[in-house]
This record gives C-alpha cells, structure tokens and sequence, in this order.
C-alpha cells in the first residue's frame, strides 16, 4: 500500500525542489529521520531536515544553494554538508548520502561506508526515526517504512530496530526516554528488557564524558526535563533492584 505523508506547506516548496534537483543529477532525494516522524504526528515545526540521497550528498547541497542561497558548511570528511536558508522559510538542511555503519566495539563510533537507502534507515536507533519521505516529484511525499514506524507512532510504541542497538550505542538508552517522554510512548516489551540489559551491562558507562554531557544537555532541553531524568532514575534503579535480588 502506497501511503503519502502530507509535507507542512512552509518547506513542502523548497522540498520539491530538492526532489527536482536530485532528479537532474540521477538519482531520488529522500527527508528521513526526525523530521518525517514529526510530520506522521502532524508536528511542522520543526526546522531541522535531514535529507538524504543515495547519490552524493554534497553535490546536492552545492545545488540547492546555488539555487536558494544562504550559507552552506561542508563536512568533507563525513561527505554531509548544512545549508542554513536565509530566506524565509529559514530551515537548516542536512545533506547526507545514504550509508550503512558497522560497530567494530560497543559505544566506538562506526565504521561508515555508502549505502543504499535500506540500509541507511537499518542503521538507525527506533523504528519512528527510521522512516523516509521521497522527494522526487513522481513520487512526492511517498512514505518508506520498512519497519512500520508509523504503526508504532499510531500504538504509542518506541521500538528499537534490532538486538544489539543499546549494545552499539548506549547513547540510545537517553534519546530513547527523550522520545519516549516527549511523545509519551510506551516501551515496547522486548526494547524495554534490551534496555535493562543494556544498562544492567553498565553500557552507559561506554559512553565518553562529552557525549554523556551531550545527551543530558538535550534531555534538559526537552518539554519536560524531570521527567527524562525521573524515568532514567527507575531505568536505573530498577537495574540496581534486579542485581540485589540477583536476577
Ligand atoms: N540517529 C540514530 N542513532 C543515533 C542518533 C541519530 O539512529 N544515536 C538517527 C535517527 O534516525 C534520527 C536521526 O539520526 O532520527 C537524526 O538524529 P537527531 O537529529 O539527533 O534526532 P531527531 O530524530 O531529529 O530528534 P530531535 O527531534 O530530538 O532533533
């Protein structure tokens, strides 16, 4: 079943254009991640879009700024690059290409190679944030969910993709009771016993100083920073519980 997300009309413009610009260089554009949940939840704030392509990422922000201006900053490195539009609508837009990562040792970044759209949603954290939006103006708005992150967002539900996503990148374990907080979603079971485990293993202890700080510092930007920092308290207490009682 073909289903179309309705895109906010103060970015759906500037997105066709993207779509059409990709289509010129060969390949589809697609908005992917945060953004694509929030629109299924009918949020348009959001001015952050991630946008990839399983063409090159770069080439397509050189493209979209000579076509609406604004500042363009180029991460050669990572092959990324943030267009910040000046004109209204004032978005940010991260280009990325599509990749695939490999974990070489829990919470040690990733080993980063292109990819194809598949699995570039494969490698990401919950199933709502791994949902693509097309671009290309055949198929504009068209939803690509391999694993039914809408279904989830219409349950309430965060689910994690796989087994060893918490083991790969502990730093799940906060953005998960960010989203879960945030959107007031239920874990579901088997997450919920992966993020036990995860931190029963002492994983968040992996996580280096920064981005440990990088984490809290977005749980207090939350509506409801207490909260985040409450159900992270029973998240971890509740570890602590299980260890005295040695389950
Ligand atoms: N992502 C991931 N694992 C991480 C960080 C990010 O899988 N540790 C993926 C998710 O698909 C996420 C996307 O990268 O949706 C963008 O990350 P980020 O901007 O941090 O999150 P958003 O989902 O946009 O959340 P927010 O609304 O808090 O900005």
């Amino acid at each position: 079943m073909v289903i179309t997300v309705e895109i906010p009309d103060n970015v759906a413009e500037t997105l066709e254009r993207i779509g059409i610009l990709a289509k010129e260089q060969g390949y589809q554009a697609f908005a992917v991640g945060g953004c694509v949940r929030d629109w299924c939840l009918g949020i348009s704030e959001n001015p952050d879009i991630d946008i990839t392509s399983e063409g090159e990422g770069i080439a397509l922000a050189r493209a979209a700024q000579k076509f609406f201006g604004g500042s363009l900053v180029e991460h050669t490195q990572f092959g990324t690059a943030t267009l910040c539009m000046e004109k209204a609508p004032a978005l940010q837009l991260d280009f990325a290409s599509c990749r695939k990562e490999v974990y070489a040792k829990p919470a040690a970044y990733p080993k980063v190679s292109r990819g194809t759209l598949d699995e570039d949603l494969a490698r990401r954290d919950f199933t709502i944030n791994a949902m693509a939006l097309c671009l290309d103006p055949d198929n504009f708005g068209v939803l690509v969910d391999p694993y039914e992150g809408l279904e989830d967002l219409k349950q309430a539900y965060l689910r994690v993709l796989h087994d060893q996503s918490f083991v790969d990148d502990p730093s799940r374990i906060l953005r998960g009771i960010r989203f879960a907080v945030r959107f007031d979603l239920a874990w579901e079971p088997k997450t919920l016993k992966l993020i036990n485990k995860a931190i029963e293993s002492e994983s968040l202890g992996l996580l280096n100083a920064g981005r440990l700080q990088k984490e809290f510092d977005l749980m207090d930007q939350e509506p409801d920073p207490s909260e985040c920092f409450r159900v992270l308290d029973d998240l971890l207490s509740q570890g602590e519980n299980r260890q005295v009682r040695g389950e």
